[in-house]
């Protein structure tokens, strides 16, 4: 087997992306920001795709953060556009064809438009007994507002303090369900956090690439993956 191949067999099981750099992508070319965001949500459709096809089970992406609602208004609105409208109406019934299962992890808070939460509803709906790979937006997502949550949920439900542990905890996280990440990605040469997964990446390999996220393919995703193999995860052990 050749260092730039992949087979199943090495693909990580979960790989989370913080898709950064669509500002610059577009600057960069003398277009507006919005132009580089329009291209990451074409990005985002082929890094899907080649997900899939590659074998990964779970693929986690961050599409807009707690801390997104900085940013001007006109770029929040068409963020919430770009979600409602490309990622999920227009790529729903491709997704769900090639047996893909959308969830969506993130606060459902008053900001978020009425018409995107329907959306959302809709698609998770729609694809939720497919059976190929997860594929997760975190939206109006932030790890510490999640962790937030969770103890307030915990506390809701009145369960004693000697019951609490970290699979507790994970019960009542967004989604029970998704599984610690094992590759944590972040594209654009940044090299930071920016409050994504940081619980479920606790013991995740990071991988950092320079490219600008709308640059992104499989390939970069199989350079990506091969970078992940080189290493050696010991958990803590020897
Ligand atoms: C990531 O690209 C997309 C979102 C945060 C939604 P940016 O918009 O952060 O692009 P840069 O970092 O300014 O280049
Ligand atoms: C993280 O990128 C959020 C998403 C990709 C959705 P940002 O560009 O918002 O993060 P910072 O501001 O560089 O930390
Ligand atoms: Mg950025």
């Amino acid at each position: 087997m050749g260092k730039h191949e992949t087979n199943e067999a090495q693909v990580p099981r979960h790989i989370a992306c913080v898709m950064d750099g669509n500002g610059r992508w577009a600057k960069q070319r003398g277009l507006k920001r919005t132009d580089g965001h329009t291209a990451g949500e074409e990005a985002l459709h082929r890094v899907v795709q080649g997900a899939s096809e590659l074998g990964v089970e779970w693929l986690t992406v961050y599409a807009f953060s707690t801390e997104n609602w900085k940013r001007p208004k006109s770029e929040v609105s068409f963020l919430m556009q770009l979600i409602d409208k490309s990622i999920l109406l227009n790529r729903r019934e491709e997704l769900h064809a090639n047996n893909v299962r959308v969830k969506v992890i993130g606060r459902k808070d008053w900001r978020v438009p009425k018409g995107v939460l329907r959306r959302i509803d809709e698609t998770v709906e729609l694809t939720k007994n497919n059976t190929g790979m997860t594929f997760t937006i975190a939206f109006n997502y932030g790890s510490q507002a999640e962790i937030v949550d969770a103890v307030k949920s915990i506390v809701a439900c009145g369960v004693p303090a000697q019951s609490i542990d970290e699979k507790l905890i994970e019960q009542h996280m967004y989604d029970a369900e998704l599984p610690e990440v094992d590759l944590w990605l972040r594209t654009s040469g940044e090299y930071r956090l920016s409050n994504f997964m940081t619980w479920q990446a606790s013991y995740a390999e990071m991988v950092f690439l320079d490219t600008y996220w709308p640059d992104m393919d499989k390939s970069v995703l199989e350079q990506a993956i091969v970078e992940f193999n080189e290493r050696h995860r010991r958990f803590g052990g020897l």
